[in-house]
């Protein structure tokens, strides 16, 4: 079983970022905190930020010949922009678990809107970096029904 956690433009920034909003720890934390989840629950994972639209068109692509199972993906501000970001979530037709560490709902009304939630098959938000481990055990236990191994 092979998780690729995706993150889109600024998550690099985690922990400098409005801290009050985003959290104090950094994206080496939130990579770190996965991959001990990631080996409890004996599966691959990968991971891959970009600030850049495109390049995450390409990973999302990438997936589907890296035989990847499973996408927890946090978007970012393309989230709220972006067609092709979504076209490449259908395309791939890899399950797609769609993450933001704040409470999008709670906040401004450009953020309500989101071209990824009608192609993810579950979104989480509002949980802070926990959502990306949270989006990985929905994967495991309602997408492949398999809640500890492989
Ligand atoms: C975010 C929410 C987005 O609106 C914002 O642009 C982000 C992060 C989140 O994780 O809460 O960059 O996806």
């Amino acid at each position: 079983m092979k998780i690729l956690v995706l993150n889109g433009p600024n998550i690099n920034l985690l922990g400098i970022r409005e801290p009050d909003i985003y959290g104090k720890q950094t994206y080496n934390d939130l990579v770190e905190i996965i991959k001990v989840h990631a080996k409890e629950k004996n599966i691959d994972v990968e991971f891959y930020q970009s600030n850049h639209e495109g390049d995450l068109v390409d990973a999302i692509g990438n997936a589907f010949y890296n035989n990847v199972d499973g996408i927890v993906f946090n978007p970012a501000a393309y989230t709220h922009t972006s067609i092709a970001i979504a076209d490449a979530v259908k395309s791939v037709n890899i399950p797609t678990v769609e993450v933001h560490i704040s409470d999008v709902s709670k906040r401004e009304p450009y953020r309500q809107i989101s071209y990824i939630r009608d192609v993810a098959v579950h979104t989480i938000t509002g949980k802070g970096i926990a959502g990306y481990n949270l989006a990985i055990d929905y994967l495991l236990e309602k997408v492949f029904n398999n809640g500890c191994d492989n």
